[in-house]
């Protein structure tokens, strides 16, 4: 049996999902049937690490078996401002392509991104990645001034695609001609709470709120 460990990182120790991060861009790659090559340059570096960085806030969850990071979910609040229809230099180059977020009417200016979802092959189906979506979710929804959350799905990824389907996301738009899928849903306000502090079986050691898990449907 597994015994598999849920932390919520609270030192900024991103380092230790280096290599998973890079697994997922390469899982990515092997997928995709759109531009695979514009994955190349995606890394820890260049995609997570960048990220953390430039996001207006950012929650890292890693699951690890023993001490061994097995998977992870990152999430953050973007502001979307006036580069809210850049295009970043590994995108594809399409004509008239949709950018990351849709032409709504008086889009907000914060939105909440689940980013990464990833669980090392041997690790999925048990359950981990809806606990990991869960947790990233509480977190999401805890903003104030977030009234949407996108996930951003790479083209061939259906299973993820349908795993995002299945718990209560819409498709909004093909980005970038379809190289990437995203994904949305609106935060039901009744669902806002604080995370911090929270009740349950959640306790801090170091820089890192622990929740043990044992394999199993959860
Ligand atoms: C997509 C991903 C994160 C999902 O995580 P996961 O741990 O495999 O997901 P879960 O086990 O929670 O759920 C997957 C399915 O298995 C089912 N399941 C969960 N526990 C189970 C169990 N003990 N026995 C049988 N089935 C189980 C769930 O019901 C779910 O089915 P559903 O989607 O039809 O509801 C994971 O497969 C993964 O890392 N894939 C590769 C990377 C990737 O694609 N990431 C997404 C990038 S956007």
């Amino acid at each position: 049996m597994k015994d598999i460990t849920i932390g919520i990182v609270r030192d900024g120790n991103i380092e230790q999902c280096r290599d998973l991060c890079d697994e997922l861009m390469a899982f990515q790659k092997a997928k995709a049937t759109i531009s695979p090559e514009c994955f190349d340059p995606m890394n820890f570096d260049t995609r997570m690490k960048r990220s953390w960085q430039h996001a207006l806030d950012r929650q890292l969850i890693v699951a690890k078996d023993g001490d061994i990071p097995v998977g992870y979910v990152f999430s953050t609040i973007e502001s979307v401002g006036e580069g809210r229809d850049a295009i970043p230099d590994w995108a594809p180059k399409v004509e008239n392509g949709k950018g990351f977020y849709p032409d709504w009417p008086d889009f907000p200016s914060k939105v909440g991104c689940l980013s990464n979802l990833y669980l090392r092959d041997g690790y999925r189906h048990i359950g981990l990645g809806s606990k990991l979506f869960d947790l990233a979710m509480e977190w999401l929804e805890s903003f104030m001034d977030v009234p949407v959350v996108f996930i951003y799905i790479s083209n061939g990824n259906d299973e993820a695609l349908d795993f995002y389907l299945k718990r209560g996301f819409t498709f909004s738009h093909d980005v970038f001609g379809g190289f990437i899928k995203a994904v949305y849903t609106f935060v039901d306000s009744s669902h806002r709470r604080c995370v911090t502090g929270r009740g349950g079986t959640a306790r801090q050691t170091g820089g890192v709120s622990l929740l043990r898990y044992r394999e199993g449907r959860m």
